[in-house]
């Protein structure tokens, strides 16, 4: 019976060195769950790297037994690996570039080296599993050569890509030295698929100018093969976070939390540290609504979560320093002696304390310069059960396609970010309920699980179109 095996940067479980020896940390996000019930059937498995660096073999083989258990098989990588692959060409990079920060990125041959060494053990790991018919589903940016270095010794297998990051247009893209190499490897597969058209069209229209190939209605040919490509918005796992901010533990959390405000209304806004997710403007943006509003001084906090991320990489310590700077500056300069404009807090929060945190929030700042999707918006959503609290979004984060029913905004325009924060201060209680009640039917609806399905039926029908189309 063929298998199905998932790839992608990170396994769903988190291998840490402590003085108790290993832990295994199962991941909260929402891949993980999407998948759990693809990866953990019988024969199938997850491949990744499992977020450690090994200190000797004995280690190894203890690691790839305790996850094989869990249907995962690891990809160790080296520091070096992690520091020219990962941080690298991953991060410095094809994460710019496909951010719209091309003036962050950096362009190394020995980064782009180590991406293609990295890119062929992950290849190695899968072989070593996958038959000739299985399928395998290859997820996002640190692994763009993948599918065609799959299909190179399984050809009969069906590889299917999707990106979790926004494809960008043709002329950010023509700016890479290896634009070529890097849509050749997502040509391996026989499915592309994206968070939106848009995505998709950049994606089509890059593959036509810079490979010359016949491109149309998401369908591309290549000399020997068709690639279906089109757009899978990827949703959140609804019932949980809906259940979680009605649970007795949130109810918990948020009552110490409000003992702690007073009275104070929340802003809420929940990041990884990254220059994409526009934290320094959301900021400057509160401080415009304090000074043009001076009712709200001591009436309205930020509640800002800002998750440590990527900290090698030298934007994102810069990016850093420049929220502490500014946070330090705005609560110095309208903070009263009972009341603080903004509480920052720089770690990541347990799942029912994030629910207590979205149930206390009456507004979502959800405000990328980029973002592919942008998960916390929809589970901002799910978590308003009681049709109070108002999204603002920024008009260029993926979900902004669905949640047109949010204030959505130009991220860049501070200005306006100010004026969307009182309009929403002030929105009367039953067109909150309306927006929500049409959002939250949308992230119900189309939620982790019906994406996972979806992306998997049009898998095996872009396979058997294969077949139809293949060449004698
Ligand atoms: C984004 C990417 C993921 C990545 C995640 C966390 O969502 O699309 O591929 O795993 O960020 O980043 P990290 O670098 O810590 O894996």
């Amino acid at each position: 019976m063929p298998k199905t095996i998932i790839v992608s940067n990170r396994l769903p479980t988190k291998v840490q060195r402590t003085e108790n020896g290993l832990t295994f940390q199962p991941s909260e996000g929402g891949l993980a769950t999407g998948l759990g019930s693809i990866y953990r059937q019988d024969g199938n498995a997850w491949v990744g790297w499992p977020g450690l660096f090994l200190e000797d073999a004995a280690e190894e083989d203890f690691i790839a037994e305790a996850l094989r258990t869990d249907s995962m098989a690891p990809v160790f990588l080296t520091e070096a690996e992690i520091q020219e692959y990962y941080e690298g060409f991953s991060n410095s990079t094809l994460w710019p570039t496909f951010h719209y920060f091309p003036q962050f990125a950096t362009y190394e041959p020995a980064h782009w080296a180590a991406y293609v060494a990295v890119n062929e053990k992950f290849c190695r790991a899968v072989l070593a599993l996958a038959g000739p018919e299985d399928t395998i589903w290859v997820h996002d940016y640190q692994l763009l050569l993948l599918p065609a270095l799959l299909r190179r010794e399984r050809p009969g297998c069906t590889i299917g890509f999707f990106l979790h990051i926004p494809f960008p247009s043709y002329e950010l893209l023509r700016v890479l030295p290896w634009r070529a190499e890097l849509l050749h490897g997502l040509l391996g597969a026989d499915l592309i698929g994206f968070h939106t058209f848009g995505y998709m069209r950049h994606f089509l229209s890059a593959v036509s100018h810079l490979l010359g190939l016949p491109t149309q209605n998401g369908l591309i040919e290549t000399p020997t093969r068709t690639v279906l490509v089109d757009a899978f918005p990827m949703g959140i796992d609804y019932e949980r976070y809906a259940e979680a901010a009605a649970s007795d533990a949130a109810r918990a959390h948020e009552r110490t939390y409000r003992q702690a405000l007073g009275t104070g209304r929340v802003v809420l806004s929940i990041d990884r540290l990254d220059y994409t997710k526009g934290i320094a403007q959301r900021l400057l943006a509160f401080g415009q609504l304090l000074g043009r509003y001076p009712e709200w001084v001591g009436q309205v906090s930020l509640l800002m979560v800002v998750v440590p991320s990527r900290d090698q990489v030298p934007q994102y310590a810069a990016l850093k320093q420049e929220i502490d700077e500014l946070v330090g500056r705005l609560n110095a300069q309208y903070r009263t002696i009972d009341w603080n404009p903004i509480h920052y807090f720089y770690r990541s929060f347990p799942p029912d304390e994030l629910a207590a945190l979205y149930r206390l929030a009456e507004v979502a700042l959800v405000t990328p310069m980029r973002d592919g999707m942008n998960l916390v918006a929809k589970e901002f959503v799910a978590s308003k059960a009681d049709g109070r609290g108002v999204l603002i979004l920024s008009e260029r984060a993926g979900a902004a396609r669905e949640l047109s029913d949010a204030l959505v905004i130009n991220p860049t325009d501070i200005n306006g970010l100010a004026e969307a924060l009182h309009q929403a201060l002030v929105m009367p209680a039953d067109e909150q309920a309306q927006r929500l009640d049409t959002m939250r039917a949308l992230v119900k609806r189309y939620n982790v699980f019906s994406w996972a399905k979806l992306f998997m039926n049009q898998l095996a029908y872009s396979k058997m179109k294969q077949h139809t189309l293949a060449p004698d």
